[in-house]
């Protein structure tokens, strides 16, 4: 197994595969990287290049899914994103988030790097089977009954037609900016941004940004109860698990195991998102932070050990060396 994984590196790729436009020309080259795990299907990860939209008419079709909910990391060029009612633009850095029910559809400006992780969504269960397919009738997907069939069986519901106004993307709530999230705090070497909120996953995960400072660690509990999956978006962290040391560098998702003893120390500036989201960062934060600020004889370490149990953070020790 591979705690480290390098997106880039083709021999991580699952099932690469490419989308097609009406015209059978490709839209989008596509490889799984993490298959969805366990009861909610999370950290589910894909890559993909959106290639630039050929031919843009006077309306976009949108899309919805009934269950599953989409995170996307825009890491290249630019792209209009229609949603709620409304068309912005994206750019590189920005990330888009979709709830059930909320119809969407992408025009791309440039070629984008577009990487997402997913829940509740069993959009991958599909990949061995028509991979499969694909490697008999490499045509299978540009034939409109099987594509029309895989849709529907991937939870991918065909709306109407997209005319919606346009705003700027701070109007619009699914854009998510790093550089003005909805909740920041600020610990000792490292900011931790709020990116995708529990109320805005169903209840199952919220995504975080921490952005580290050389020489931040952070060390677990012994067996911590849970699996764990970072995107390392840029930087250099070295993580220690079962004892032995990894680089983990731009570009890499680390996936740690259930039960894993581990650490990390940051090498170099680093931007990480905690992709799995199991912990409730906000609820953990917020309290402690106001309690150290309206009864601060009451913000002791067992407070705060107290309190990461509750909200079931398995990190017990961290801060800069
Ligand atoms: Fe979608």
């Amino acid at each position: 197994m591979k705690y480290v994984i390098d997106i880039k590196d083709e021999s991580n790729w699952l099932f690469p595969t490419k989308g097609y436009n009406p015209d059978g020309s490709i839209s989008e080259d596509q490889r799984t990287i993490i298959l969805p795990e366990g009861m909610d299907r999370r950290y589910c990860f894909t890559d993909s290049v959106m290639r630039k939209t050929q031919q843009i008419g006077p309306y976009v079709r949108t899309h919805e899914h009934w269950q599953g909910y989409e995170t996307f990391f825009v890491e290249s060029s630019s792209m209009w994103f229609y949603i709620d009612g409304k068309k912005t633009l994206v750019e590189a850095g920005k990330i888009i988030h979709m709830q059930p029910y909320e119809a969407h559809s992408f025009i791309f400006n440039g070629d984008v790097q577009f990487r997402g992780t997913f829940h509740d969504w069993n959009c991958a269960d599909d990949s061995v089977a028509t991979s499969t397919l694909e490697a008999h009738y490499p045509d299978a997907k540009k034939d409109p009954e099987f594509f029309a069939l895989l849709c529907s069986n991937i939870d991918l519901h065909m709306r109407g037609i997209a005319d919606y106004e346009e705003v700027p993307p701070e109007q619009v709530s699914a854009v998510k900016d790093p550089k003005n999230p909805m909740a920041k705090f600020e610990i000792d070497g490292a900011v931790l941004k709020m990116i995708t909120a529990r109320w805005e996953n169903g209840g199952k995960k919220e995504i975080w940004l921490a952005e580290m400072e050389p020489g931040f660690w952070a060390k677990w509990e012994g067996y911590p109860g849970v699996q764990d999956l970072f995107y390392v978006q840029s930087g250099k962290v070295k993580f220690t698990i079962y004892g032995e040391e990894y680089i983990a560098e731009k570009d890499c998702l680390v996936k740690l195991p259930k039960y894993a003893p581990r650490s990390f120390e940051v090498l170099e500036p680093t931007a990480m998102y905690d992709v799995g989201g199991v912990t409730r960062w906000y609820a953990l934060l917020q309290d402690f932070t106001a309690l150290k600020k309206y009864e601060p004889e009451k913000a002791t370490k067992e407070a705060f050990e107290e309190m990461r149990k509750r909200y079931g953070c398995q990190i017990t020790e961290f801060g800069k060396k």
